[in-house]
Protein backbone atom coordinates (compact mmCIF):
# COMPACT_ATOMS: atom_id res chain seq x y z
CA UNK A 1 0.00 0.00 0.00
CA UNK A 2 2.84 2.70 0.60
CA UNK A 3 4.47 2.15 -2.88
CA UNK A 4 3.13 3.73 -5.84
CA UNK A 5 1.77 1.37 -8.34
CA UNK A 6 3.60 2.51 -11.32
CA UNK A 7 6.88 1.90 -8.82
CA UNK A 8 5.31 -1.59 -7.71
CA UNK A 9 4.76 -2.37 -11.61
CA UNK A 10 8.53 -1.99 -13.21
CA UNK A 11 10.67 -4.62 -12.84
CA UNK A 12 14.24 -4.38 -11.28
CA UNK A 13 16.96 -3.96 -14.06
CA UNK A 14 17.57 -7.62 -15.40
CA UNK A 15 21.12 -6.77 -15.54
CA UNK A 16 21.58 -6.22 -12.00
CA UNK A 17 19.06 -8.91 -10.66
CA UNK A 18 22.30 -10.96 -12.60
CA UNK A 19 24.40 -9.65 -11.02
CA UNK A 20 23.91 -9.83 -7.34
CA UNK A 21 24.40 -13.48 -8.23
CA UNK A 22 28.01 -13.05 -9.06
CA UNK A 23 28.63 -10.82 -5.57
CA UNK A 24 30.44 -12.89 -3.13
CA UNK A 25 31.69 -15.48 -5.66
CA UNK A 26 35.54 -15.59 -6.16
CA UNK A 27 37.79 -15.59 -9.11
CA UNK A 28 34.78 -14.55 -11.69
CA UNK A 29 36.06 -13.19 -14.81
CA UNK A 30 32.94 -10.44 -15.43
CA UNK A 31 32.35 -9.46 -19.28
CA UNK A 32 29.00 -8.24 -17.53
CA UNK A 33 29.33 -4.34 -16.89
CA UNK A 34 29.15 -1.75 -19.26
CA UNK A 35 31.73 0.04 -18.35
CA UNK A 36 35.30 0.99 -20.01
CA UNK A 37 38.09 -1.17 -17.99
CA UNK A 38 40.55 1.96 -18.31
CA UNK A 39 40.91 4.74 -15.77
CA UNK A 40 40.10 8.27 -16.72
CA UNK A 41 42.75 9.82 -18.40
CA UNK A 42 45.31 11.49 -15.75
CA UNK A 43 44.63 15.13 -17.76
CA UNK A 44 40.99 15.20 -16.47
CA UNK A 45 41.87 13.99 -13.13
CA UNK A 46 44.45 16.38 -12.60
CA UNK A 47 42.05 19.04 -13.74
CA UNK A 48 39.36 17.55 -10.78
CA UNK A 49 42.14 17.58 -8.36
CA UNK A 50 43.35 21.20 -9.52
CA UNK A 51 39.73 22.78 -9.18
CA UNK A 52 39.34 21.32 -5.45
CA UNK A 53 43.14 23.02 -4.80
CA UNK A 54 41.62 26.22 -6.04
CA UNK A 55 37.95 26.23 -4.07
CA UNK A 56 35.71 25.38 -6.16
CA UNK A 57 33.03 23.63 -4.34
CA UNK A 58 29.67 25.30 -5.16
CA UNK A 59 26.96 24.95 -7.08
CA UNK A 60 27.28 25.97 -11.05
CA UNK A 61 24.50 27.88 -13.22
CA UNK A 62 21.64 25.29 -13.46
CA UNK A 63 22.61 25.12 -17.20
CA UNK A 64 25.69 23.69 -16.29
CA UNK A 65 29.00 26.20 -16.62
CA UNK A 66 29.12 27.99 -19.61
CA UNK A 67 32.50 27.31 -20.85
CA UNK A 68 31.41 23.82 -20.83
CA UNK A 69 28.18 24.21 -22.81
CA UNK A 70 30.72 26.78 -24.96
CA UNK A 71 33.30 23.58 -25.85
CA UNK A 72 30.10 21.10 -26.06
CA UNK A 73 29.05 24.04 -29.08
CA UNK A 74 32.51 24.03 -30.44
CA UNK A 75 32.84 20.18 -30.31
CA UNK A 76 29.77 19.53 -32.33
CA UNK A 77 30.38 22.02 -35.01
CA UNK A 78 33.91 21.56 -35.37
CA UNK A 79 32.87 17.48 -35.32
CA UNK A 80 29.66 17.71 -37.19
CA UNK A 81 28.47 21.03 -38.23
CA UNK A 82 26.04 21.28 -35.87
CA UNK A 83 25.00 24.32 -34.54
CA UNK A 84 23.86 24.51 -30.84
CA UNK A 85 23.69 27.92 -28.78
CA UNK A 86 25.37 26.97 -25.74
CA UNK A 87 23.44 29.53 -23.73
CA UNK A 88 19.61 28.09 -24.95
CA UNK A 89 20.14 24.82 -26.54
CA UNK A 90 22.92 22.88 -24.17
CA UNK A 91 22.00 21.59 -20.89
CA UNK A 92 24.65 19.72 -18.69
CA UNK A 93 23.46 16.84 -16.78
CA UNK A 94 24.00 13.90 -14.60
CA UNK A 95 24.86 11.81 -17.06
CA UNK A 96 23.37 10.68 -19.88
CA UNK A 97 20.83 8.84 -17.35
CA UNK A 98 19.29 12.59 -15.87
CA UNK A 99 18.96 13.47 -19.31
CA UNK A 100 17.28 10.75 -20.79
CA UNK A 101 14.70 11.10 -17.73
CA UNK A 102 14.05 14.71 -18.35
CA UNK A 103 13.71 14.20 -21.93
CA UNK A 104 11.00 11.70 -21.37
CA UNK A 105 9.11 13.91 -18.40
CA UNK A 106 9.59 17.23 -20.56
CA UNK A 107 7.87 15.95 -23.57
CA UNK A 108 5.12 12.98 -22.23
CA UNK A 109 2.25 14.03 -21.18
CA UNK A 110 -0.27 10.69 -20.06
CA UNK A 111 -0.29 7.75 -21.72
CA UNK A 112 2.05 9.20 -24.55
CA UNK A 113 3.55 6.34 -26.54
CA UNK A 114 7.14 6.12 -27.14
CA UNK A 115 8.42 3.74 -29.13
CA UNK A 116 11.30 1.88 -28.04
CA UNK A 117 13.82 -0.60 -30.61
CA UNK A 118 14.35 -3.97 -29.00
CA UNK A 119 16.81 -4.92 -27.62
CA UNK A 120 16.76 -1.80 -25.77
CA UNK A 121 19.34 -0.10 -22.94
CA UNK A 122 17.37 -1.60 -19.30
CA UNK A 123 16.60 2.40 -18.53
CA UNK A 124 14.30 3.20 -21.38
CA UNK A 125 10.71 1.37 -20.94
CA UNK A 126 10.58 1.83 -16.99
CA UNK A 127 11.68 5.54 -17.61
CA UNK A 128 8.96 6.23 -19.69
CA UNK A 129 6.49 4.57 -17.76
CA UNK A 130 7.93 6.27 -14.63
CA UNK A 131 7.35 9.75 -16.81
CA UNK A 132 3.51 8.34 -17.53
CA UNK A 133 4.02 7.20 -20.74
CA UNK A 134 3.79 3.80 -22.92
CA UNK A 135 6.34 1.99 -23.96
CA UNK A 136 5.69 0.50 -27.21
CA UNK A 137 8.53 -1.64 -28.07
CA UNK A 138 9.99 -2.80 -31.47
CA UNK A 139 11.79 -6.04 -32.21
CA UNK A 140 14.75 -5.36 -34.33
CA UNK A 141 16.53 -8.90 -36.17
CA UNK A 142 19.52 -10.12 -36.50
CA UNK A 143 18.99 -10.64 -40.20
CA UNK A 144 18.66 -6.91 -40.32
CA UNK A 145 21.78 -6.46 -37.65
CA UNK A 146 19.14 -5.54 -34.91
CA UNK A 147 18.61 -1.97 -37.11
CA UNK A 148 15.18 -0.43 -36.39
CA UNK A 149 13.49 -0.48 -40.18
CA UNK A 150 11.27 2.35 -41.25
CA UNK A 151 8.24 0.06 -41.85
CA UNK A 152 8.17 -0.94 -38.32
CA UNK A 153 8.06 2.56 -37.04
CA UNK A 154 5.00 3.33 -39.33
CA UNK A 155 3.49 -0.42 -38.13
CA UNK A 156 3.66 0.63 -34.70
CA UNK A 157 2.48 4.69 -35.09
CA UNK A 158 -0.91 5.92 -34.19
CA UNK A 159 -2.60 8.87 -32.77
CA UNK A 160 -0.86 8.69 -29.27
CA UNK A 161 2.70 8.27 -30.37
CA UNK A 162 4.77 11.17 -29.32
CA UNK A 163 8.45 9.92 -29.80
CA UNK A 164 11.36 7.49 -30.42
CA UNK A 165 14.29 6.62 -28.53
CA UNK A 166 16.86 5.62 -30.87
CA UNK A 167 20.48 4.15 -29.53
CA UNK A 168 23.42 3.64 -31.72
CA UNK A 169 25.75 2.51 -31.47
CA UNK A 170 23.40 0.14 -29.81
CA UNK A 171 23.41 -1.27 -26.24
CA UNK A 172 23.58 -4.15 -25.79
CA UNK A 173 23.56 -4.95 -29.43
CA UNK A 174 27.13 -2.53 -31.25
CA UNK A 175 24.67 -1.71 -34.15
CA UNK A 176 24.66 1.53 -35.48
CA UNK A 177 23.47 3.28 -38.41
CA UNK A 178 25.13 4.83 -41.07
CA UNK A 179 23.58 8.10 -43.19
CA UNK A 180 21.65 6.74 -45.27
CA UNK A 181 20.37 4.28 -42.99
CA UNK A 182 19.18 7.18 -40.35
CA UNK A 183 18.09 9.68 -43.23
CA UNK A 184 15.67 6.38 -44.16
CA UNK A 185 14.96 6.51 -40.68
CA UNK A 186 14.05 10.61 -40.77
CA UNK A 187 11.42 10.55 -43.17
CA UNK A 188 9.40 7.84 -41.22
CA UNK A 189 10.10 10.19 -38.33
CA UNK A 190 8.88 13.13 -39.90
CA UNK A 191 5.66 11.32 -41.71
CA UNK A 192 4.71 10.60 -37.96
CA UNK A 193 5.55 13.83 -37.00
CA UNK A 194 7.50 12.23 -33.98
CA UNK A 195 10.07 13.29 -31.63
CA UNK A 196 13.32 11.64 -31.71
CA UNK A 197 15.29 11.12 -28.58
CA UNK A 198 18.72 10.08 -29.82
CA UNK A 199 21.37 8.34 -27.13
CA UNK A 200 24.62 8.51 -28.74
CA UNK A 201 26.69 7.77 -25.66
CA UNK A 202 28.77 5.51 -27.84
CA UNK A 203 29.23 7.72 -30.61
CA UNK A 204 32.88 7.96 -30.39
CA UNK A 205 33.77 4.15 -30.22
CA UNK A 206 31.64 3.91 -33.97
CA UNK A 207 34.36 1.70 -35.70
CA UNK A 208 33.72 1.40 -39.04
CA UNK A 209 32.40 4.28 -40.48
CA UNK A 210 31.69 7.81 -39.44
CA UNK A 211 29.43 8.61 -36.96
CA UNK A 212 26.08 10.99 -38.07
CA UNK A 213 24.04 12.47 -35.15
CA UNK A 214 20.58 12.11 -36.02
CA UNK A 215 20.50 16.09 -35.51
CA UNK A 216 22.28 16.59 -38.49
CA UNK A 217 20.00 14.88 -40.99
CA UNK A 218 18.16 17.92 -42.97
CA UNK A 219 15.46 18.68 -41.27
CA UNK A 220 15.52 16.77 -37.80
CA UNK A 221 17.36 19.11 -35.76
CA UNK A 222 14.41 20.98 -34.75
CA UNK A 223 12.69 17.62 -33.52
CA UNK A 224 15.92 15.67 -32.21
CA UNK A 225 16.91 15.53 -28.43
CA UNK A 226 20.80 15.07 -28.79
CA UNK A 227 22.19 12.95 -25.81
CA UNK A 228 25.84 12.45 -25.31
CA UNK A 229 27.97 12.44 -22.52
CA UNK A 230 31.61 11.40 -20.60
CA UNK A 231 31.21 8.10 -19.30
CA UNK A 232 31.75 5.95 -22.26
CA UNK A 233 34.17 7.69 -24.51
CA UNK A 234 37.04 9.24 -21.52
CA UNK A 235 36.43 6.57 -19.22
CA UNK A 236 34.01 8.42 -16.66
CA UNK A 237 31.04 6.89 -15.94
CA UNK A 238 32.21 7.27 -12.01
CA UNK A 239 31.77 11.09 -12.47
CA UNK A 240 27.75 11.14 -13.70
CA UNK A 241 28.42 13.96 -16.60
CA UNK A 242 26.38 14.12 -19.26
CA UNK A 243 24.63 16.64 -21.93
CA UNK A 244 21.69 17.15 -23.44
CA UNK A 245 21.01 19.50 -27.06
CA UNK A 246 17.65 20.28 -28.49
CA UNK A 247 15.14 23.23 -29.41
CA UNK A 248 15.08 26.03 -27.39
CA UNK A 249 11.70 24.79 -25.88
CA UNK A 250 12.31 21.51 -24.95
CA UNK A 251 15.87 22.16 -23.11
CA UNK A 252 14.38 24.96 -21.48
CA UNK A 253 11.12 22.27 -20.21
CA UNK A 254 14.10 20.27 -19.60
CA UNK A 255 16.43 22.68 -17.34
CA UNK A 256 12.89 23.55 -15.47
CA UNK A 257 13.09 19.88 -14.06
CA UNK A 258 16.63 20.07 -13.69
CA UNK A 259 16.67 22.78 -11.57
CA UNK A 260 14.14 21.27 -9.25
CA UNK A 261 15.32 17.88 -9.25
CA UNK A 262 19.30 18.45 -9.45
CA UNK A 263 19.81 22.11 -9.15
CA UNK A 264 23.46 21.06 -11.24
CA UNK A 265 25.57 18.82 -12.10
CA UNK A 266 28.55 18.45 -9.48
CA UNK A 267 31.18 21.19 -10.49
CA UNK A 268 34.18 18.88 -10.08
CA UNK A 269 32.72 16.66 -12.65
CA UNK A 270 32.10 19.76 -14.79
CA UNK A 271 35.62 21.43 -14.32
CA UNK A 272 37.33 17.96 -15.47
CA UNK A 273 34.76 17.59 -18.49
CA UNK A 274 36.50 20.73 -19.70
CA UNK A 275 39.78 19.06 -20.32
CA UNK A 276 40.03 17.60 -23.63
CA UNK A 277 40.07 13.56 -23.79
CA UNK A 278 40.35 13.17 -27.40
CA UNK A 279 44.18 11.47 -27.71
CA UNK A 280 42.93 9.17 -25.17
CA UNK A 281 39.72 8.29 -26.46
CA UNK A 282 41.27 7.51 -30.08
CA UNK A 283 44.05 5.28 -27.93
CA UNK A 284 40.86 3.37 -26.03
CA UNK A 285 38.75 3.18 -29.49
CA UNK A 286 42.23 1.09 -31.14
CA UNK A 287 42.58 -1.35 -28.35
CA UNK A 288 38.34 -1.94 -27.91
CA UNK A 289 38.69 -2.43 -31.74
CA UNK A 290 41.88 -5.37 -31.49
CA UNK A 291 39.20 -6.59 -29.22
CA UNK A 292 36.35 -6.59 -30.91
CA UNK A 293 37.74 -8.41 -33.42
CA UNK A 294 39.14 -11.36 -31.07
CA UNK A 295 35.68 -11.77 -29.35
CA UNK A 296 33.80 -11.71 -32.87
CA UNK A 297 36.45 -14.49 -33.92
CA UNK A 298 36.36 -16.27 -30.78
CA UNK A 299 32.71 -16.71 -30.97
CA UNK A 300 31.96 -17.64 -34.36
CA UNK A 301 35.07 -20.25 -34.29
CA UNK A 302 33.52 -21.66 -31.34
CA UNK A 303 29.80 -22.11 -33.09
CA UNK A 304 28.27 -18.88 -31.39
CA UNK A 305 27.46 -17.17 -33.80
CA UNK A 306 28.05 -13.46 -34.29
CA UNK A 307 27.34 -10.46 -35.79
CA UNK A 308 30.26 -7.98 -36.36
CA UNK A 309 28.97 -4.81 -34.09
CA UNK A 310 29.86 -1.75 -35.53
CA UNK A 311 30.20 0.52 -32.19
CA UNK A 312 30.10 0.69 -28.16
CA UNK A 313 31.92 -2.38 -26.92
CA UNK A 314 29.44 -5.11 -26.70
CA UNK A 315 28.90 -8.32 -28.44
CA UNK A 316 25.42 -10.39 -28.60
CA UNK A 317 25.89 -13.52 -30.06
CA UNK A 318 23.16 -16.13 -30.48
CA UNK A 319 23.04 -18.98 -28.45
CA UNK A 320 20.60 -20.67 -29.97
CA UNK A 321 22.14 -23.73 -31.75
CA UNK A 322 23.02 -25.07 -27.46
CA UNK A 323 19.31 -25.54 -26.99
CA UNK A 324 19.75 -23.66 -23.47
CA UNK A 325 17.85 -20.53 -22.52
CA UNK A 326 19.64 -17.43 -22.41
CA UNK A 327 19.51 -17.50 -18.28
CA UNK A 328 20.05 -21.11 -17.67
CA UNK A 329 23.56 -20.29 -20.29
CA UNK A 330 24.47 -17.78 -18.22
CA UNK A 331 24.00 -19.06 -15.17
CA UNK A 332 25.40 -22.85 -15.88
CA UNK A 333 28.29 -19.97 -17.03
CA UNK A 334 28.96 -18.60 -14.15
CA UNK A 335 28.46 -21.69 -12.27
CA UNK A 336 30.80 -24.12 -13.94
CA UNK A 337 33.19 -21.60 -15.54
CA UNK A 338 33.06 -18.19 -13.45
CA UNK A 339 32.52 -15.86 -16.81
CA UNK A 340 29.88 -13.71 -15.90
CA UNK A 341 27.87 -12.30 -19.02
CA UNK A 342 24.59 -10.81 -19.33
CA UNK A 343 21.05 -12.84 -20.44
CA UNK A 344 19.63 -11.24 -23.62
CA UNK A 345 16.73 -11.46 -21.95
CA UNK A 346 17.75 -8.38 -19.69
CA UNK A 347 17.13 -6.29 -22.75
CA UNK A 348 13.85 -7.33 -23.83
CA UNK A 349 11.99 -10.35 -24.76
CA UNK A 350 13.63 -10.90 -28.01
CA UNK A 351 16.80 -10.80 -26.46
CA UNK A 352 15.70 -14.41 -25.83
CA UNK A 353 18.66 -17.01 -27.69
CA UNK A 354 21.47 -14.31 -27.14
CA UNK A 355 24.09 -13.17 -24.35
CA UNK A 356 26.15 -9.58 -23.99
CA UNK A 357 28.86 -10.06 -23.67
CA UNK A 358 31.51 -6.80 -22.76
CA UNK A 359 34.98 -6.59 -24.06
CA UNK A 360 35.46 -3.64 -21.82
CA UNK A 361 37.73 -6.10 -20.18
CA UNK A 362 41.39 -6.50 -20.91
CA UNK A 363 42.74 -8.79 -23.66
CA UNK A 364 44.37 -11.26 -20.83
CA UNK A 365 41.00 -11.69 -18.94
CA UNK A 366 39.42 -12.18 -22.56
CA UNK A 367 41.47 -14.75 -23.64
CA UNK A 368 41.05 -16.55 -19.86
CA UNK A 369 37.29 -15.85 -20.52
CA UNK A 370 37.04 -17.65 -23.73
CA UNK A 371 38.74 -20.60 -22.85
CA UNK A 372 36.46 -21.27 -20.04
CA UNK A 373 33.47 -20.55 -22.45
CA UNK A 374 35.26 -22.98 -25.22
CA UNK A 375 34.91 -25.73 -22.75
CA UNK A 376 31.69 -25.43 -21.32
CA UNK A 377 30.52 -26.20 -24.59
CA UNK A 378 32.08 -28.99 -24.89
CA UNK A 379 31.87 -30.40 -21.90
CA UNK A 380 28.01 -29.03 -20.52
CA UNK A 381 25.98 -28.27 -24.19
C1 LIG B 1 22.89 3.35 -24.03
C2 LIG B 1 23.22 3.96 -22.72
N1 LIG B 1 22.69 5.14 -22.40
C3 LIG B 1 22.96 5.73 -21.21
C4 LIG B 1 23.79 5.13 -20.29
C5 LIG B 1 24.05 5.83 -18.98
O1 LIG B 1 25.10 6.70 -19.14
P1 LIG B 1 25.59 7.75 -18.05
O2 LIG B 1 26.73 7.13 -17.32
O3 LIG B 1 26.02 8.94 -18.86
O4 LIG B 1 24.44 8.06 -17.19
C6 LIG B 1 24.37 3.89 -20.58
C7 LIG B 1 25.23 3.20 -19.60
O5 LIG B 1 25.52 2.05 -19.69
C8 LIG B 1 24.08 3.30 -21.84
O6 LIG B 1 24.61 2.12 -22.18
Amino acid sequence: MRISKVVEQIPPSGIRVFFDLVLGMKDVISLGVGEPDFVTPWNIREAAIYSLEEGYTSYTSNKGLPELREAISRHLKNRYGLDYDPEEEILITVGVSEAFDLAMRAVITRADKILIPEPYYVSYGPIATLCGGKPVYIKTRVENGFKIMPKDISGHCDGKTKGIVLNYPNNPTGASYSRKELSRIAKAVLKHNLIMISDEIYSDLTYDFKHTPFAALPRMKERTIYLNGFSKAYAMTGWRIGYACGPRDVIAAMTKIHQYTMLCASIISQEAALKNGERSTEEMKREYKRRRSFVVWRLNEMGLECHKPEGAFYAFPSIKKTGLSSMEFSKELLKKEKVAVVPGTAFGPSGEGYLRISYASSMDKLKEAFIRIERFLKEEV
